[in-house]
Parts: C-alpha cells; sequence; structure tokens
C-alpha cells in the first residue's frame, strides 16, 4: 500500500516553525507562527492557568468521557463571553455550543455540518485568509471561495469590493468573517464598515461564520466582538468557531467551540444532532482539561479577573510592539513607510514585505516571517527591535 506514496510538501507555517527550531543561529528572531511571546521571547503560561490547574489537581473527580458536545459548563460561559452576560439568545434555545478540540476542530466541525446539511453550499473566504481555512474545508468536501478583502495600495481593507462581492453570493452560502486581529493582514473592519458588512450578508440571505480566536488581543474583550453581534443580531442564523488558544494561552490544550445559531430552537435540536453525528465519526469527544480550565476561571470572579488583567497585558505588549517598531524604523531614517503597523490589531501584520524580502531576512539574518509578508508582532521585544529595524532597512534596499 505505502510503496508508491509520494510525498507532499508539509504546511508552509509548521515548516517554517521546524526550520526556526533547527537554525543554529544564537540571534534568530522568529515572527512566523501566530503564538504569543512575551519580552523574553517565551510564550508564558499564563498565571492564572496555573491557579486553576493546581485547583482542578484537588479537586478533580473523573476522567471519564465528556461526550460529543463536550464540557455543558462550557457552553454558557463562552456564549456570555462572545455576546454578553445578558444576551437574549442566550437560553432561548436558538444557540448552542459543542466543545471542540482548538478552534480549528470547531472549523472542521462547522465544515463537516455544512457538507452533511446543505452540500451545495459554497463557504466564502477572505482574500486572503489563513492558509489552513482551505485545508479544513477542503477536507470537509465544501466548495471554498474568495471574496476581496485586502487593498494592497492602501494597506486597507477593500470594503467596497468585499460588499459587491457579497451582494452577488448565492443565498444560503456561507461566509467566513474573522471577529477581530484578521489574520494575516492584522486590518479588522470599523465599526461602520462591520454595519455596512452585516447588512449586506443578512440582505443577501448568506450565513456568517464567525472566526473568534483573537478575542481581547486586539481593543479588549468586548470591542474585538462588536462585529459578531451586530452580525447576529441581523442573521437568524450563524456558526461562530471559538479559539481559546490565544487569550487562554492554551495552546496545546486545544480548546475551542463551536457555536451554532438556529432560527428556533427546534431547528437547534435537530442542528446539534448532526454537530453531534459530525464529532462521533471524527474524534468521538473534545478533550477536557483545557476546558475544564476555562471553565475554572471564567466562572470565578477572582480568577476572571485576573485572567482579564494578563490578556491586557498581552494585548498591551503587541501594541506597544507595533508603535516601538514603527518609531524605531523611522529614527533609522528607513525610507519606506511602515506607520500603517501601528493601526492593525492582534497579533499579525501584512507588513508589504516581498517574499524575496522575506527570504533575505531569514537567509541573512535568521528571521523567519511567512513568506506572504505576515509577521508576528508578538515575535518582537526590546532585545531585538533594533537587529530587526536593521535588517529589514537592508533587505528593502535589495
Ligand atoms: C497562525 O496562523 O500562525 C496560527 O493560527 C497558528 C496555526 O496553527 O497556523
Amino acid at each position: 500500500m505505502f510503496e508508491q506514496v509520494k510525498a507532499i510538501p508539509g504546511d508552509a507555517l509548521l515548516a517554517l516553525m521546524v526550520a526556526f527550531k533547527n537554525d543554529p543561529n544564537p540571534n534568530k528572531i522568529d515572527l512566523g507562527v501566530g503564538v504569543y511571546k512575551d519580552d523574553t521571547g517565551n510564550t508564558p503560561i499564563l498565571k492564572v492557568v496555573k491557579q486553576a490547574e493546581s485547583y482542578l489537581l484537588a479537586h478533580e473527580l473523573s476522567k471519564g468521557y465528556i461526550g460529543a458536545t463536550g464540557s455543558p459548563e462550557l457552553a454558557p460561559l463562552l456564549q456570555k463571553l462572545m455576546l454578553g452576560e445578558n444576551h437574549p439568545l442566550i437560553g432561548s434555545g436558538r444557540i448552542a455550543t459543542a466543545q471542540t478540540p482548538g478552534g480549528t476542530g470547531a472549523l472542521r466541525v462547522a465544515g463537516d455540518l455544512i457538507n452533511a446539511v446543505k452540500p451545495e453550499a459554497k463557504i466564502w473566504v477572505s482574500d486572503p485568509t489563513w492558509s489552513n481555512h482551505f485545508h479544513v474545508f477542503a477536507g470537509s468536501g465544501v466548495e471554498v471561495r474568495t471574496y476581496p478583502y485586502y487593498d494592497a495600495q492602501r494597506n486597507a481593507l477593500a470594503i467596497d469590493q468585499m460588499l459587491a462581492c457579497i451582494t452577488q453570493m448565492t443565498a444560503g452560502d456561507v461566509i467566513l468573517l474573522h471577529a477581530s486581529c484578521h489574520n494575516p493582514t492584522g486590518i479588522d473592519p470599523s465599526f461602520s464598515q462591520w454595519q455596512q458588512i452585516s447588512k449586506a450578508v443578512a440582505e443577501r440571505g448568506v450565513v456568517p461564520l464567525i472566526d473568534c480566536a483573537y478575542q481581547g488581543f486586539g481593543e479588549g474583550l468586548e470591542e474585538d466582538v462588536q462585529g459578531l453581534r451586530l452580525l447576529v443580531e441581523q442573521c437568524p442564523e450563524a456558526l461562530i468557531t471559538t479559539s481559546c488558544s490565544k487569550n487562554f494561552g492554551l495552546y496545546n490544550e486545544r480548546v475551542g467551540a463551536l457555536s451554532v445559531i438556529t432560527e428556533t430552537s427546534e431547528a437547534n435540536q435537530k442542528t446539534m444532532s448532526q454537530v453531534a453525528n459530525c464529532i462521533r465519526a471524527n474524534y468521538s469527544n473534545p478533550p477536557a482539561h483545557g476546558a475544564a480550565i476555562v471553565c475554572t476561571i471564567l466562572s470565578d470572579n477572582t480568577l476572571r479577573q485576573q485572567w482579564e488583567a494578563e490578556l491586557a497585558e498581552m494585548r498591551d505588549r503587541i501594541r506597544l510592539m507595533r508603535t516601538t517598531l514603527v518609531k524605531h524604523l523611522k529614527e533609522i531614517n528607513c525610507s519606506r513607510d511602515f506607520s500603517f503597523i501601528a493601526e492593525q490589531k492582534g497579533m499579525f501584520s501584512y507588513s508589504g514585505l516581498s517574499k524575496e524580502e522575506v527570504l533575505f531576512l531569514r537567509e541573512q539574518h535568521g528571521i523567519y516571517a511567512v513568506d506572504t509578508g505576515r509577521i508576528n508582532v508578538a515575535g518582537i521585544n526590546a532585545n531585538n527591535i533594533e537587529r530587526l529595524g536593521f535588517a529589514i532597512n537592508q533587505a528593502i534596499q535589495l
């Protein structure tokens, strides 16, 4: 069976991670994969996570299966985090949330669900988007199309082209929107642009699939879901995929969720039976530990406050690195204007660096960014910013 198998190229982002790890250069800088790093270049375990784990160690009673849709405590906690404490959808029977292995697991279950209930529906993703969106939905067997998102000339959202494309979508198709901290561009719609987008999506009868992977990493826990809230207010049906990897720093615990919003509670029960079926056929039930950490934190006032403070610390550091990089490049008289980096949101920035410039940074300076020019701003720190500025300044003179 395996003698004739051809090797295929691995995922480019994961390959970049390995290449960085294997580079012996002591001054290497990792601006590749989207993982938060503190000022020492470490990806820390949040203190509040350690506290929740101590509590769990003392109080957890069983390692029994938690069922296909996961922890029942997690669902209302995540719904409140996304929608706000007293949102009318919560408890209405129109929303249900299944815990999944990370945000990627949620996206895959969403793709499988769409394929099971409406196989002719297409999923529209932004151009550009997180490269794995294509792989995940291809795995589900759903057709993927792209809508315009990035205006390279202005380093801004291509709002007019995006809206025009939405009006051409077939009713019943699905549009994937990044709730905040757009991956890879770092360019989010403003509130008034969100109003235009949600109106267009609702009028066209397209179902929003909101990928909420960075709540709290952009402007704040509330601000980062303003578009999501507009969409669920205006559209009778929606899917939301949540990741707790970044905002709880629980990358390797794989905590995520798929929330399904339907027009009626009857439809919700039926749809969740399909969700449970997709999960059972895929990984049977999600892992318990990471979700138990999130539940412990979100259901305790003191721990929740501590989490919000640690999240704000991560967000503020990323914002500081954005403005510091822009300032530093100006100070060294860099001939290209990078001021737009300070305006972008979240961990990622489409830096405008070409593939050639990115390869120069990697080969000559051990600085690892994605070929598209995406940089992870969280990889910048006080120790490496001068080297980075010097290298960028060289790269753009190629
Ligand atoms: C990224 O885009 O770097 C992150 O979402 C991590 C990943 O798995 O690709």
